[in-house]
């Protein structure tokens, strides 16, 4: 019989995309996927530890499967992610019913690995890696939108952060690869492309060469101007920036090439300049909010969402303020907030200077209560315009009505056949708003 698999996957879009290639990994390996975990041979957790909470997931998920174990064997019980790649071996003492340990950097070298563990080892992959280019077929959650990794890792020091831990220093694919991907995922009827690193600014800075005045040869901005014609992808996005490296000129570049949704995705996590400092974080909030300023005069009708931390270690009520004025003032289309969480390994999470839980989950209830009130308030340009959706699927609760994207990332349903639909982008004439999505009806009745 052929052996199913099931994915779990946590976190953030690198481990999404990474699940995805681990799924067409397993698919060429012959396995099949199966929703369900209890009727699966073979069970991958993808995982996160980007906060406590997260990683606590991870380990009463684990738990169940671990027992399963007991009466099933030959169950294969795969960590994979970045509690994995912080854990290490560690985690199979903690779980010894595991047969494999990888990190992130290992994703494209899954069928290896499980070949050692048909061999009957414990596998634990957790040494750092060039990531070579993948010649595997990602299996891909939607057949209309698809991640593209530009960047691997991350450089940076905020002093909170897990990430350059978990997922080592930065390494760019050439512009050659990437653009590659795109033409086939053009060619395979996609039509959407999210350009993917956790500080993409970073994109080229570790690429050799660079230019006659010295500066990197190879930018996030020289990228855009290289892949913005593929032909099919009609609209690129890309996630994370960094308000350190935004540049004017990589503005320039998305108001110029139109297939660049005008969403950008600018985390600033707190508003008040010591706190900034002590995150390492290398940027003022007049600097943040000069960017926005600038991404506004090219491009006024801009999505901008961010993410931002309460709690930070010794900070004050009036610090908090300066947070909740810069989430006032720029008005975010979404905002993700979190309650700071010491990470292990982050110097920030040995600083004496801790908050209580209460005061955190204070100040994340009222600054989550405004970013409902600044959405719904964004929310209300919408009304009576004509947005242009890509149609993604059916809406999950009204199988009359199918939903996708405004180029400014807002979700947007309206009535129409998904068998027709999928993958056109169609004008919408929006009737009904919400803080984080709309409802409207097609302009032109759409013609099978
Ligand atoms: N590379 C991105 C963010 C990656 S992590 C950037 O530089 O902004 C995603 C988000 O998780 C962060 O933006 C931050 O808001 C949040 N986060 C990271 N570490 C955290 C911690 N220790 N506690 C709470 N939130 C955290
Ligand atoms: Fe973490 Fe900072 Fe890197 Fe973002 S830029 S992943 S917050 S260390
Ligand atoms: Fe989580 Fe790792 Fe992403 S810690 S947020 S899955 S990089």
């Amino acid at each position: 019989m052929t052996r199913r698999y099931h994915i779990t996957t946590f976190g953030c879009q690198m481990n999404k995309a990474d699940s995805e290639r681990m799924a067409g990994i397993l698919e060429t390996m012959g396995m099949t996927a199966v929703e369900e975990p209890n009727d699966a041979d073979l069970i991958l957790y993808n995982t996160c530890t980007i906060r406590d909470n997260a990683e606590q997931k991870v380990y009463s998920y684990l738990g169940r499967q671990a027992k399963r174990k007991q009466t099933q064997p030959d169950l294969t019980l795969v960590v994979a992610g970045c509690v994995a790649q912080q854990e290490g071996a560690q985690l199979l003492r903690r779980v010894p019913e595991l047969d494999l340990v990888m990190g992130p950097q290992y994703a494209n070298q899954l069928d290896s690995l499980l070949a050692q563990v048909a061999q009957g080892n414990q596998v634990v992959a957790t040494e750092p890696v060039h990531i070579m280019e993948d010649i595997t077929k990602p299996r891909r959650d939607s057949e209309v939108t698809a991640w593209v990794n530009v960047i691997y890792g991350c450089n940076e020091r905020c002093t909170y952060c897990v990430v350059p831990g978990v997922r080592g220093v930065e390494q760019s694919r050439t512009p050659e690869a990437i653009r590659d991907e795109m033409v086939m995922l053009g060619e395979q009827g996609f039509r959407e492309v999210t350009l993917l690193g956790q500080n993409i600014d970073a994109y080229g800075r570790d690429l050799p060469g660079s230019k006659p005045d010295g500066s990197n040869l190879h930018t996030l901005t020289d990228l855009l101007y290289f892949v913005h014609d593929v032909p099919g992808i009609e609209r690129i996005r890309f996630a994370t920036s960094h308000p350190r490296y935004f540049t004017e000129r990589l503005i320039k570049a998305c108001h110029e090439l139109p297939k660049i949704c005008e969403h950008f995705h600018i985390p600033f996590q707190s508003g008040d300049n010591d706190l900034l400092k002590a995150m390492s974080r290398g940027y003022t909030q007049e600097k943040y909010r000069r960017i926005i300023d600038l991404v506004r005069s090219y491009m006024p009708d801009a999505a901008i969402s961010a993410d931002a931390i309460v709690g930070f270690p010794g900070e004050t009520e009036a610090q908090f303020d300066n947070t909740m004025k810069l989430v006032e003032d720029i008005g975010f289309d979404i905002l993700n907030t979190a309650a700071y969480s010491p990470r292990p390994g982050t110097p920030a999470a040995v600083w004496d200077n801790q908050l209580s839980e209460e005061v955190k989950a204070d100040r994340l209830q009222r600054l989550n209560h405004l970013v409902g009130l600044k959405a719904a308030e964004r929310s209300q340009r919408y009304m009576g315009r004509v947005e242009q959706v890509l149609v993604e699927a059916q809406n999950p609760k009204d199988p009359t009505q199918v939903m996708g994207r405004t180029q400014g990332n807002r979700l947007t349903f309206f009535p129409g056949d998904i068998a027709e639909l999928k993958g056109q982008i169609v004008d919408v004439k929006v009737t009904e708003i919400r803080p984080f999505s709309l409802t409207g009806e097609p302009l032109m009745p759409v013609l099978a």
